[in-house]
């Protein structure tokens, strides 16, 4: 049979309740009766000290012979009576009664002689015969033994109790330790652990690997649980995957649009240049044809160079890998670009000299390019800091170019890795460096981000791994 969690739960705290409630009624119970017990001990002792106070005007009588005494006596004896007869009305139950029945024979005997022997002194008579008085003294004598005995037996019977009643309640804890542990190894099995599934594969999902949850077989909420997230998972894989395909498009349609105006440029300012030596090409004037020629000359320029960084951004995407000391890397590509950094702008090297790594050699592009903004954000100069550090526990390394220029405004932050984008006047920059930049950085399986304040430069930060699993392919 299948019980969902709820069930479980709900039948687990009526056991729990039954159980505490059972304990709790015992324990009344047992409170109850040793109170009760408590009294006719506290009564017996009263009976006991009223039957020591008749014996003790008893044993003046037979001294002095004072009637008296025999009177106090009496007197005691009937307070006695009183009290035994309470005990048994009001705790006839509860006392070790039986005792107490034959207490009162001996009572009313005992009560009797005295009484007759306040007779036999008010009707004159000066001597008492001494068998009389032998038998005075031997009722009383039992009448206190028995008393005291049944004093003890009425403490000794409460003793007994106490120490059982403890061991009781004792006993009553352990099937609630059980049931504590049951519950606990419950909620470990039934719950923790599908619980524990369903995070591993949640976590799984952030990190973008759509992965069905193993399957759930325990007929409650978490088989259900499990199998409306996997469909949800089955859905969110359909849809990213949609979305990968019209992001494609979509960086693709920004790139036609970009080539196509980018190289529009140089080629109407080329065919205009030309139209006109056409028509003037049998007249005079070869100073300004020159001029129209290397005019030309320099569109065509930016028309190849505008190819050139097509070319590169789609480069055969084989890596070509060598282990290298990173810290070389950057000082060949800062040989490369020396002679363009004015004299206005310092450059920083902060790279321990022991990170290795099997990197393509494309990496230099990166840092030349990152170098070559930085330059160009610097216009009254500045300070570039290229610094590296191990990332251990991703097996990797981090390094950052860092510049103290103009900065980068928010709104266009988003942008700087999209081909095309530039903020740089036409001729100065094709706006495909960070995308070039970016897509090295992918195929190294590593990551490029940028944090910026306008005014306060910016700090490109690029994660690369130690080893490439195997040759990526784009
Ligand atoms: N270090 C930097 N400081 C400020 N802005 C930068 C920096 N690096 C890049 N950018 C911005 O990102 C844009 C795109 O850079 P990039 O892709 O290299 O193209 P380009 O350098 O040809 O403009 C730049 O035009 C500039 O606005
Ligand atoms: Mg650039």
């Amino acid at each position: 049979m299948k019980i969902s969690i709820r069930g479980k739960i709900s039948l687990a705290f009526m056991i729990f309740i039954s159980l505490s409630a059972l304990i709790w009624a015992r324990s009344y119970y047992s409170q109850y009766i040793l109170n009760q017990k408590i009294q006719i001990i506290e009564r017996k002792y009263d009976l006991f000290n009223a039957i020591l106070e008749a014996r003790r005007y008893e044993k003046n009588y037979f001294l002095s012979f004072d009637r008296k005494n025999i009177a106090e006596a009496l007197n005691y004896v009937r307070q006695a009576e009183d009290i035994l007869r309470n005990i048994l009305k009001e705790y006839g139950k509860y006392t070790l009664a039986k005792n107490l029945d034959q207490s009162i024979t001996e009572l009313v005997t005992y009560k009797e002689s005295l009484t007759n022997l306040l007779n036999f002194q008010e009707e004159g008579h000066l001597m008492v015969p001494p068998n009389i008085i032998e038998l005075i003294r031997k009722q009383g004598r039992i009448l206190t033994n028995k008393l005291e005995k049944i004093v003890k037996k009425e403490s000794d019977f409460t003793r007994d109790l106490i120490g059982k009643s403890q061991t009781i309640h004792l006993l009553a804890l352990i099937p609630v330790f059980i049931l504590s542990v049951l519950v606990a190894l419950f909620l470990v099995f039934s719950v923790n652990r599908p619980l524990k599934t369903i995070e591993n594969a949640i976590t799984k999902i952030a990190s973008g690997d759509f992965e069905n949850i193993p399957e759930i077989k325990t007929g409650d909420e978490f088989e259900s649980l499990a199998y409306s997230l996997n469909n949800m998972i089955d859905e969110l894989s359909k849809r990213n995957k949609q979305l990968v395909q019209a992001q494609k498009l979509a960086s693709l349609g920004k790139l036609t649009s970009g080539v196509a105006h980018e190289l529009n440029n140089p080629l109407n300012n080329i065919s205009t240049s030309i139209q006109i030596l056409i028509e003037e090409i049998e007249e005079d004037g070869l100073e300004y044809k020159k001029e129209l020629l290397v005019g030309a000359e320099k569109e065509v320029e930016r028309g190849k160079e505008i190819v050139r960084s097509l070319l590169e951004f789609a480069r055969e995407r084989t890596l070509t890998l060598k282990q290298v000391y990173f810290l070389d890397l950057i000082n060949r590509a800062i040989k490369h670009v020396k002679p363009e950094i004015p004299d206005n702008i310092r450059l920083k090297v902060e790279v321990p000299d022991n990170i290795q790594a099997t990197i393509g050699l494309r990496i230099r592009s990166v840092i030349i390019n990152l170098i070559t903004n930085a330059v160009h954000a610097m216009k009254d100069g500045g300070e570039i800091t290229i610094r590296a550090y191990n990332e251990l526990d991703k097996d990797g390394f981090s390094f950052q170019v860092i510049d103290t220029g103009e900065g980068i405004p928010e709104k266009i932050i988003s942008k700087v890795f999209d081909p095309f984008f530039t903020t740089k006047e036409v001729g100065k920059g094709s706006g495909m460096g960070l995308s070039i930049v970016y897509g090295i950085m992918e195929q190294h399986g590593g990551s490029i981000s940028v944090s910026s304040e306008v005014g306060n430069g910016a700090t490109f930060t690029c994660f690369l791994p130690f080893h490439q699993p195997d040759q990526r392919d784009l």
